[in-house]
């Protein structure tokens, strides 16, 4: 038998009566007593969009933000549709308002702590399996308290790790950044300058090539023989490209970045702080200093910068991490560990920006939901049968016999063009 898409709602409400007790006490203190269908971890944009998709079909779904964002240091958002030119907390203001509308959904500050996965001894037929999600909140003065969810969705993000050269770190985001597309052209035309090690220098190039002319790169000390010759074979032609665009090294080791103007207030006449355009020229002014030698003035820069997981619950917890630390996912944003999700910046796909952030905490929020309406369907069915088999009921005789996940599959699935259809068994 398929269910007919008019059943399905009655069958996933039916499970959350058992399931979620009462919240309609959205307050910090009824958080003990709550247990949530998904706890999404992180308030940037791809937790938000994870908390939107499930909230649309009412999935009782807690979101716990730290208050922490790897783009605070920016002036304006750029390059996501209906937001561009934004600051960063309008962008994340304007989607709690419109997610708030659902009633399903709650979101709070707190800082999650770990994660503990569900006892695995437990018959997941007849009891719902639950994470513990251990929270510190109120800026961790507070004790922590646990709050359960049958779903993890980890929205947790990446750290930047900024050099200690003195005005790296006290002017990111403000004329010095790492991607063209966020921050490149408020820059464009001016002189500009490109930092970071060699091996950095031909991508950074061809990123900014349709914005700047007048380049130099600051290699800071990484022109070497060896460096040359590894660029020789990662990036062939790599002399020949700046040779080209006419742009020097400087191999000086740097000191110091000093600003000496700042593009939020010199943007000629236009008012870059109220973002009423996508796109307002930012004149930041700099003057890198050097161990030795002149200093050399420039108006911006895009940096070479590394970057770690801002969250280590996802690993403390046994999510693998993969390539460059990035947690592990499947196609379907699914983590090593069962129920656990990744999203955003940090899952192991190196996409890194706002909009994939959206679509991977949309693509985790569809499967998310269809992964606890089958264990909803498959455990009503079970009981179900149990039930029958135990009170002899002559009504309809379904064999006690467990399913088989392959049964269970064809039961609970969809058909092809129904909303629950999640593929073949076998995919
Ligand atoms: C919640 O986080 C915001 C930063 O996003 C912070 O300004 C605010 O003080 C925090 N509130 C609490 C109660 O921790
Ligand atoms: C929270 O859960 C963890 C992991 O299961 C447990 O060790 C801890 O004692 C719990 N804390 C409270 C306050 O219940
Ligand atoms: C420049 O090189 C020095 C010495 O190796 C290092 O300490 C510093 O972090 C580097 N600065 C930048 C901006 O890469
Ligand atoms: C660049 O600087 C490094 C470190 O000071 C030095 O070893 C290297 O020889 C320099 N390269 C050139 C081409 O001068
Ligand atoms: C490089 O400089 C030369 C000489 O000034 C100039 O003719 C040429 O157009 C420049 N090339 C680029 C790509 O700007
Ligand atoms: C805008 O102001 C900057 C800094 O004062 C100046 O360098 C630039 O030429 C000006 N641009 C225009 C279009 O007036
Ligand atoms: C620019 O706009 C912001 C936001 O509307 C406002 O707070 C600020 O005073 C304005 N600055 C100038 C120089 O007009
Ligand atoms: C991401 O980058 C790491 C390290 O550079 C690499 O090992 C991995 O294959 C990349 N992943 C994808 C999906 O391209
Ligand atoms: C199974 O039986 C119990 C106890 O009689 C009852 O509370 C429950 O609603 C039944 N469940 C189903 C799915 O029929
Ligand atoms: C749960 O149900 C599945 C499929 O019906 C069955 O294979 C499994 O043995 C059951 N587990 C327990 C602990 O009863």
């Amino acid at each position: 038998m398929k269910l007919s898409p008019s059943l399905i709602p009655a069958l996933i409400s039916t499970a959350w009566a058992a399931a979620i007790p009462d919240t309609s006490d959205t307050s910090v203190a009824a958080f003990e007593d709550n247990h949530y269908d998904a706890v999404v971890v992180g308030g940037g944009p791809s937790g938000l969009a994870a908390l939107s998709g499930l909230a649309r079909v009412r999935r009782k779904v807690l979101l716990i933000d730290s208050g922490v964002y790897r783009n605070a240091p920016t002036r304006h958002m750029h390059d996501v549709l209906g937001f561009d030119g934004v600051t960063p907390a309008y962008f994340r203001w304007a989607a709690r308002k419109q997610i708030e509308f659902y009633d399903t959904i709650q979101m709070t500050n707190g800082t999650v702590v770990s994660i503990t996965a569900p006892d695995a001894t437990i018959n997941s037929n007849t009891t719902t399996p639950y994470f513990t999600v251990t929270t510190a909140f109120d800026g961790g003065s507070d004790a922590t308290r646990n709050i359960s969810a049958r779903r993890i969705i980890l929205g947790t993000g990446l750290r930047d790790l900024l050099s200690d050269t003195p005005g790296i770190r006290q002017n990111f985001g403000e004329g010095l950044y790492w991607c063209p597309w966020c921050d490149g052209h408020e820059h464009a035309d001016q002189p500009f300058g490109v930092i970071g090690p060699l091996s950095s220098v031909p991508s950074n190039v061809r990123e900014v090539s349709t914005l700047n002319k007048d380049i130099i790169v600051f290699v800071n000390g990484t022109d070497t023989e060896d460096n040359r010759k590894a660029l020789d074979t990662a990036s062939p032609g790599w002399q020949s490209l700046l040779q080209y665009r006419n742009i020097t090294i400087e191999n000086r080791t740097i000191s110091a970045v000093v600003r000496l103007r700042d593009g939020s207030t010199a943007n000629n006449g236009t008012n870059a702080t109220a973002a009423a355009l996508p796109s307002v020229e930012e004149y930041d002014l700099f003057r890198v200093d050097f161990e030795e030698g002149p200093s050399i003035e420039r108006a911006a820069f895009i940096l070479s910068i590394a970057n770690e997981q801002a969250s280590w619950v996802g690993r403390d917890m046994g999510v693998a991490l993969y390539g460059e630390g990035r947690m592990y996912t499947d196609s379907n944003l699914l983590t090593n560990i069962k129920g656990v999700y990744a999203i955003g910046d940090a899952n192991l796909d190196n996409s890194t920006n706002v909009p994939h952030a959206m679509y991977t905490g949309k693509r985790a929020a569809v499967n998310c939901h269809l992964d606890l309406a089958k264990e909803e369907a498959s455990k009503d069915i079970y009981i179900e049968q149990l039930n029958s088999s135990s009170s002899g009921s002559t009504k309809r005789s379904v064999p006690p016999t467990p399913l088989d996940p392959r049964a269970l599959w064809n039961v609970v699935n969809g058909d092809l063009d129904d909303v629950l259809f999640a593929g073949e068994y076998d995919q």
